[in-house]
């Protein structure tokens, strides 16, 4: 094997947006196989929102061609023209005419987070607000399924003569039922798992909220990973947020987690509001018997949490078939399910809208 058969490889993956293999444009440099290990540098003439699944594709296949090596891909941004923009001051400008940033946060996965985030999204654009959701959540991104968005591929368009030329290159959000939607997974395969290392996870992310092209919002929501580590901490560090809202389900166990989440809004370096708190799944009733309710992870979790810190409870959500159904065939229940549709609606209004 040698760097003939590497450069072959490379030449197999097109730039979506650019239409042309990696190699011919240029990226690929530095090609250096040693005993265990194939190295090269992989270079962007600026910000890329293609430059983490580029890389990413770049590894899987040396990786599976070559299972015997190490492969190691420096990335590398090289810019043509001198643009001396602060990340910082790029991204406030890529975001302009969105208004209020929603986080929703919970402290453990499984709660229904995205779930809230997608019917909550639905729920205001139904009332009228012109609303976007980042799924954020890099390593289990649910949002395209949840919506039947997956398999679409975002546009992506050059802002300003694009970033070969000192502009930028934004991501075109897809829309569906009124929504403009975000997500990791609509750059990767949807069985792949996703599993990355740190900062290339957080820069993903950022690109996901940062580089799109959302034109103009009333609010965009953030469905975040679960949990409240580096990532979050980066997250609420560089994206100018409004403040949070937090999911949890009644569980004890759940709350303990969430608590952290609390605290990550809380603590004095961040120090964003969170706007309250919902319950999901807070009670189950079987259809036949509509005026049960079955509190199955326990009654008023929710609302100890709520009292404990200081944090409006904007609304319970029972554990309905059809939410669960809504997700997996990518129709939100607050569009077939009048109940779930006012539970969404309270909440709304709980938050002022
Ligand atoms: N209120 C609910 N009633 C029924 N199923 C729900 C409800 N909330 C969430 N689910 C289901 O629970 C699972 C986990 O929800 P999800 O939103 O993916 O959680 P998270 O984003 O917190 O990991 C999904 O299958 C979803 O359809
Ligand atoms: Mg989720």
């Amino acid at each position: 094997m040698n760097k003939d058969n590497i450069i072959k490889l490379l030449e197999t993956i097109i730039h979506p947006a650019k239409d042309k293999d990696i190699v011919s444009l240029g990226m690929v440099e530095d090609v250096d196989i040693s005993a265990d290990k194939i190295k090269f540098k992989l270079i962007f003439p600026g910000r890329d929102p293609l430059s983490e699944s580029l890389k990413k594709r770049c590894e899987d296949l040396i990786q599976s061609n070559y299972p015997d090596y190490k492969v190691s891909i420096l990335e590398m941004i090289r810019e043509k023209k001198q643009n001396k923009a602060l990340m910082v001051e790029e991204s406030f400008e890529a975001i302009s005419g969105v208004g209020k940033i929603i986080a929703v946060a919970s402290g453990k996965g499984g709660v229904g987070k995205s779930t809230v985030a997608v019917n909550l999204a639905v729920t205001l654009a139904q009332m009228g607000y012109k609303v976007g959701l980042a799924d954020a959540d890099v390593y289990g991104p649910s949002v395209a399924k949840m919506t039947d968005t997956e398999g679409s591929v975002p546009e992506v368009i050059m802002k300003d003569g694009g970033s070969e030329n000192g502009g930028t290159d934004l991501i075109v959000p897809i829309e569906r039922y009124g929504v403009k939607w975000m997500s990791i997974g609509y750059f990767a395969r949807p069985e792949q798992a996703l599993i990355w290392r740190g900062p290339m996870a957080c820069n993903a992310l950022k690109q996901m909220i940062l580089q799109v092209e959302w034109g103009e919002l009333d609010f965009l929501l953030l469905d975040l990973p679960p949990g409240t580590g580096d990532i979050h901490i980066a997250l609420v560090h560089d994206i100018p947020l409004a403040g949070a809202i937090i999911v949890s389900t009644p569980q004890a166990v759940a709350l303990a987690d969430v608590e952290k989440g609390v605290n990550l809004f809380r603590n004095k370096n961040v120090n964003k509001p969170i706007f309250g708190l919902i319950e999901n799944m807070s009670w189950f009733t079987p259809e036949e018997l509509p005026d049960n309710k079955y509190y199955i992870f326990g009654k008023g979790g929710g609302e100890k949490m709520a009292n404990k810190y200081q944090i409006p409870l904007l609304g319970q959500i029972p554990i309905v078939q059809g939410i669960m159904e809504g997700g997996d065939s990518g129709l939100p229940a607050v569009l077939t399910q009048p109940q779930v549709r006012e539970a969404f609606e309270n909440i709304a209004h709980k938050l002022g809208l």
